[in-house]
This record gives C-alpha cells, structure tokens and sequence, in this order.
C-alpha cells in the first residue's frame, strides 16, 4: 500500500474532522502518501483530490463539520456512478479508501469493496444507528446538545406552566430521543421503537401538573410514526377537552453543528488511526466501529442494509422513568 484517500459522506457529525486528522497522521507515519477526496461520493466520481499532510490537518480537531466537505450523491448508487469513482482511484493509483460516515456512506464503501476497491469504513453518524458500533462518531456531542436546549426550554416552560415538544434528529432511529429524553428527564418520549397514544401522553402530562410539576417536556424523534407536526395537530384540535396545548421546538440540523466533545474526539482519533493500521496490514472491506469500549473491525457486508436495535433495557428504563 502506498497511496490511501479518505473522504466524508453524508450527514456531517461532531469528530469527523478529528478522524481526517488521525487517518492523516497515522498514515503518513506508516510511510503512506495521503490523499484527501472532497464533497464525499460526488467529489470521488468527478476526481477532485487534494493531497494532505500532517500541517494540512492541524487546528481541525475541535471543528465541528468536515473540512473535506460532504454530500449525499445520488449519482453513486448507479452502475456507472461507482464505476467511474473506481477509476478515478485507478487513475490516481490510490490503493486504499477510507469511508468516514453512515449507513449510506458504509453501503457506498460495500459497493466500492464489491468492485475490488480496498476500502475501510470509520462510524461516524450522529444518529448511533450504524451496526458494529456500540456508539458513532458525533452522536455523543449530538446529544450535548439536544440537553442544552431542552434545559433551556424548561425554563421557559416552567414560567409559563406550558408544555413543549421537542423534536430531535435521527431519521428513523430513536437513539437521540431515548436518551435525550431519559437523561432531560422528559415527562413522555416518543420514538418509532415506542410509539405513544396521544392520549396517554396527555394523561402522563396531567398527572404531572396534579404531582405539582409546573412544567412538561414531551421529546420526539423525527421518525416517529405520529411525528411531532402530527402529535401538536392532535392536541390543537383536542385542546379544550385535553387542557393543554403543545408548543414545539425542533431542533434539526443545529444538533450537527456543535464543537466534538472530548469522547467523539477520541472515539474519533481511535477510529480514524484504526482504520489505516488496518488497511496497511492488508485488512479491507471492513468497519471500524467500538464494541465494548473497544476499537473492532467488522465485515461491510455484515453491517450493511441492517438495523441496529435500541437498547432494551434503555427502552424499559424509559417506560418507568417517564409513567
Ligand atoms: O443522518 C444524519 C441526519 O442528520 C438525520 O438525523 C437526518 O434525518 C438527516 O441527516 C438530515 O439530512 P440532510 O442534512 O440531508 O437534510
């Protein structure tokens, strides 16, 4: 192996710019010259290389985004798509690929392993919902931040004796919700894995003013069956035999844009340094994610297109906490 490119995919997360800079340095350590791919898959397809150094990566560790840029290419899932980015590797003699990013992004880097690329993914989503990962790169600063901002709306609820129902990322995953709600300490929490009856959340709710509570917050996934623009619908047309009515904040894409914190930043530097030891010990066509507080690699094609589960004693844990 002499020439490795990396690249970020998809959804930007919280690390990824500390995974650029340990792939970088690792690899220019094990003697590899380094390349850098912008704007993801779509960069890859039209050839856009840029060589990295080690003073290239410099002063990015605490940036949130990615410094190489992202996309989401639609061109990659065709034939044609992956066979021109197989050529632009050829072309560059680059002999290794290393994929930083998401469901999407690993099933990106499958495809590329399937056409005889060497190719090792890094976790990195902030939506925890890539198997062979325990925990992804950029959920734990994802989650950071959802707290602060349901702290803060507590306050203002608590003035006003409203309720609010914040809504969080995670496409059709409840891990930021589950444990944004578990540890905001939510009167109610709805994600796609525990779905809610309107009513009973609005019991849960009067029972918690009737404790002497002077507040509520309700925390929803995006992927939520009854979404939150349907669940404040619900409770709009209903107010007057309800009580009470929602006020919603949605939090969206300002959960992606925070500084990492110090565990993405490791989880990240870990990953990141992995995946090129890997590929320079000719390990390819695999994932690096963290099982059990530890680095580990696992086949693409045993991740791929596969759902991770929530943690069932998280879920139950949840149903006590907030009944
Ligand atoms: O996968 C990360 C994520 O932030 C999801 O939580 C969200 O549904 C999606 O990306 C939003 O995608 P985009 O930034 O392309 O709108």
């Amino acid at each position: 192996m002499k020439r490795v490119a990396v690249l970020t995919s998809g959804g930007d997360a919280p690390g990824m710019n500390a995974a650029i800079r340990a792939v970088v340095r690792t690899g220019v350590s094990l003697g590899l010259e380094m390349l850098g791919v912008r704007h993801g898959f779509t960069g890859l397809i039209a050839g856009d290389f840029i060589p990295l150094g080690p003073r290239s990566v410099g002063g990015i560790i605490q940036r949130g985004g990615t410094v190489l840029g992202t996309s989401r290419c639609p061109a990659f899932l065709t034939d044609a798509g992956q066979q021109t980015a197989v050529e632009q590797l050829r072309d560059r003699d680059v002999s290794g690929l290393i994929v930083i990013g998401g469901n999407g992004s690993q099933a990106g880097a499958h495809a590329l392993a399937s056409r005889g690329v060497a190719v090792a993914g890094v976790a990195s989503t902030i939506d925890n919902d890539l198997p062979g990962s325990d925990v992804t790169i950029g959920a734990t600063t994802a989650l950071d931040i959802a707290l602060e901002a349901i702290d803060r709306l507590r306050v203002t609820a608590s003035a006003h004796g409203r309720v609010f129902l914040v809504e969080l990322m995670g496409r059709r995953c409840g891990y930021l919700a589950l444990i944004a709600g578990i540890t905001g300490g939510a009167e109610a929490i709805v994600i796609p894995e525990i779905p809610q009856d309107p009513e009973k959340i609005a019991t849960t709710v009067r029972e918690a003013y009737a404790r002497g509570k002077s507040h509520a917050i309700v925390v929803i996934a995006e992927g939520a069956e009854r979404n939150a623009d349907a669940l404040s619908r619900y409770f709009t047309e209903h107010a007057e035999r309800l009580g009470f009515e929602l006020r919603v904040t949605k939090l969206g894409h300002v959960q992606r844009g925070g500084s990492p914190c110090a565990f993405d930043r490791l989880t990240a530097t870990l990953l990141g340094a992995a995946a090129v030891e890997q590929l320079q010990a000719g390990r390819h066509g695999i994932l690096l994610g963290m099982v059990d507080g530890r680095v580990t690699p696992s086949a693409l094609a045993d991740v791929v297109g596969r759902e991770k589960p929530l943690d069932a004693r998280l879920i139950q844990l949840a149903r006590a906490l907030t009944e």
